[in-house]
């Protein structure tokens, strides 16, 4: 019953100039480790669910690139989209045609460019996640402790945890007695099994069943369960990532869904209708030879629009699962700069002939053969690919995007 379904339609500009439009991040070996991001996130779904229920997502351009890099995944799953719509199209068509596949299907989308390090228990935290949306109506986020202001990042604010400072072995008592359907104590509430008035306090709380959270406390870390969420910020400003880092309540968006194909459909039809309109009327082609041909001529129609923005936002069945398996989006070259291995200046280079004087928290990227000298250079990226050579303070890494543009003349 588990589908997966992997994005991997984006440019990745903040990568520029190493991930370009003809060959994006997720198809590049950024670690130097011999697997590719995409290979590396098929790779970490496989104990999840069989190759032939792993999906990706990605433009028509990279069909061969996923064909080369993926070989054990079956053709007609990867999906090719014409244009670029962002992730609510890309989603919403994953969805409409597992329902054609089967109709009680469970989903985990997940990004394709991300460094997950603790595998075992990046796998834990999905299979727990599945267990949680298989009996409840739910969208389920998974969320990283946040340790700075990141403005490239969505922010989950989990509603107050129900816990009872005085006594908090009463309350984790009443709850796994009555509503443990986690597994190997790592319990979370069952909505349908929590009387409405529980508090752990005894005293009856407003909306307790709207607020309920699993045993979570946020000083306990990854032991924390399933927690509903009050609300959900994407991409704020740095003032307000400040503030929300200051409060304590928020969470990293990973970027990571689980959900039953059931819920994630009726979310579609609620706030995008439009968009799952579309998909909708290509269900009779979906699993046929006539599915491109639909698709290509439909998809430009749908709103350009990402899911956090089109569903996360607006919808108020989100729970957020605290998730600390060594989770590095590698959107930028900074987050690449902080998992690098890093000499005692704190610089980290690639390149053979690169020599660095009074330099430091640099990360440098150049041909294997060329010769370059670096000086004086603090906080620094100093990157050459695709014959572009990019000088950028680490601080201003999320306009890299922007100073592509220009170049490209975008
Ligand atoms: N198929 C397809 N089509 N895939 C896409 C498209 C598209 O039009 N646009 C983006 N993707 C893929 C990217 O390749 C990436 O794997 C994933 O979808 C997420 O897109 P990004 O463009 O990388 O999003 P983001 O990093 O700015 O923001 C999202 O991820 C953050 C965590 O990494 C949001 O979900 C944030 O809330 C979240 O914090
Ligand atoms: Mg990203």
């Amino acid at each position: 019953n588990n589908y997966i379904v992997i994005m991997a339609g984006g440019v990745g500009s903040r990568f520029w100039p190493m991930s370009t439009e003809e060959k994006p991040k997720q198809f590049l070996d950024v670690l130097g480790i011999g697997k590719t991001l995409l290979q590396q996130t098929v790779a970490r779904f496989k104990t999840i669910a069989p190759a032939e229920n792993i999906l990706i997502v990605t433009s028509s351009k990279y069909k061969e690139l996923v064909i080369a890099q993926c070989p054990e995944l079956l053709e007609s799953n990867i999906l090719l989209e014409p244009c670029m719509r962002n992730t609510a199209p890309c989603i919403a068509y994953a969805a409409y045609k597992i329902k054609g596949l089967n109709p009680n299907a469970n989903m985990v989308v997940a990004p394709s460019d991300h460094l997950i390090t603790n595998e075992a228990e990046f796998i834990r935290i999905i299979e727990n996640g599945l267990d949680f949306t298989v009996a409840n109506d739910t969208l389920l986020t998974l969320g990283i402790q946040p340790h700075r202001p990141e403005t490239g990042y969505g922010y989950i604010q989990s509603a107050s945890p129900l816990i009872n400072n005085d006594d908090p072995d009463s309350y984790r008592e009443r709850i796994n007695s009555s509503a443990q359907i986690g597994s190997e104590g790592n319990s979370y509430v069952k909505m349908t099994d929590v009387p409405t008035n529980f508090s752990p306090s005894g005293e009856t709380e407003r909306g307790i069943s709207d607020d309920q959270c699993g045993n979570f406390s946020p000083s306990e870390g990854t032991e924390g369960g399933i927690c509903k969420v009050a609300s959900f910020r994407e991409k704020p400003n740095l003032e307000t990532a400040k503030t929300y880092l200051s409060e304590g309540n928020y969470f990293w968006n990973s970027g990571i869904f689980l959900w039953s194909l059931k819920s994630i459909l009726s979310a579609f039809e609620s706030f995008v209708p439009e968009v799952a309109g579309i998909f909708q009327k290509g269900e009779v082609f979906y699993n046929t030879e006539k599915e491109q041909a639909f698709i290509d001529e439909m998809f430009p129609t749908c709103t350009n629009i990402s899911i956090d923005y089109a569903v996360m936002e607006k919808a108020d069945n989100i729970y957020v699962q605290p998730a600390d398996f060594g989770w590095s989006d590698l959107g930028t070259w900074g987050s690449l700069w902080e998992k690098r291995e890093r000499c005692e200046q704190g610089n980290t280079v690639v390149g053979d002939r690169v020599h660095v004087f009074e330099s430091n928290n640099c990360i440098v990227n150049m041909p294997k053969d060329k010769k370059v000298v670096i000086q004086g250079l603090d906080d620094y990226i100093v990157v050459e690919d695709n014959e572009v050579l990019l000088i950028c303070k680490k601080e201003e890494e999320q306009r890299i995007k922007e100073f592509r543009a220009a170049v490209l003349g975008a």
